[in-house]
């Protein structure tokens, strides 16, 4: 994913040139919240970005560390718990959060926090799995099947048999709590497996055939208008 010489999004790579949901970033003070290996962050640093990249596993940020030494290009990392970060109000002119934060983080506490950290008219971009594809995932675990297996208000937090909670809000809960946050919502893109695509080489949640039909992933985006409600 270091190496990837154009931003894609999701399972099945859809790229940023087809749904420009970053615009031109050069210039931009940029957050990479939850962000893993860092490789968003490397991309929009090879865009002209000025990434940060935060992350509270120090093995995360371990590896991405040895990345920018391997792969460069360099950028600040910081380890530390999106839901209260440790960094600066109102420095970023973007924040994106790839399969971060939306999932594994309270948004009635990681919003807000995006919120104090972006600039008047910032903007959010995340990504994360669709409430609908974990619906449909079985309480035993496994892949989404074909149909509704699980309540809505049970998903905003998920508690999986392997492990460990997720967030799966409904898009209404979303809307809410972007608009509480202080945030108004620009789209939200559904995002599908093309008709020929394959099985992700780690992920399954769902198989392309379920994501041909059904939006696997929403990528969402969000501009702040007003200061966030405390
Ligand atoms: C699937 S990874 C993100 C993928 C990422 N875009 C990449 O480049 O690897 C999710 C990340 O969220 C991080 N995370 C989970 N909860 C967090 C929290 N409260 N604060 C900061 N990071 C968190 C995990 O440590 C993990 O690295």
């Amino acid at each position: 994913m270091w190496r990837r010489e154009e931003m894609a999004w999701g399972l099945f790579a859809v790229p940023e040139e087809q749904l420009g949901v970053l615009g031109d970033v050069r210039g931009l003070d940029v957050l990479d919240l939850a962000c893993g290996t860092g490789y968003v962050a490397a991309w929009l640093a090879r865009a002209g970005a000025r990434p940060v990249a935060l992350d509270f596993s120090g093995d995360q940020l371990g590896t991405a560390r040895r990345l920018q030494a391997r792969l460069g290009p360099a950028f600040p990392l910081v380890q530390g718990d999106a839901e209260r970060t440790p960094l600066v109000s109102g420095q970023f002119d973007l924040i994106v959060s790839e399969h971060g934060a939306a999932a594994w983080c309270d948004p009635a506490r990681w919003l807000p926090e995006a919120a104090r950290l972006l600039r008047p008219g910032g903007r959010l971009v995340f990504l994360t799995n669709s409430n609908l594809s974990t619906l449909c995932v079985p309480a035993e675990g496994g892949v989404a099947q074909d149909r509704l297996l699980r309540g809505q208000r049970e998903v905003h937090r998920v508690h999986w048999p392997g492990g460990g909670f997720e967030f799966h809000p409904s898009h209404g809960e979303w809307v809410g709590q972007l608009r509480r946050s202080g945030f108004v919502v620009e789209a939200m893109h559904e995002l599908y497996a093309p008709a020929d695509g394959l099985d992700h080489p780690f992920y399954e949640i769902v198989s392309p055939e379920w994501a041909t039909a059904w939006p696997a992933e929403e990528l969402w985006v969000a501009v702040l208008g007003q200061p966030a409600e405390q």
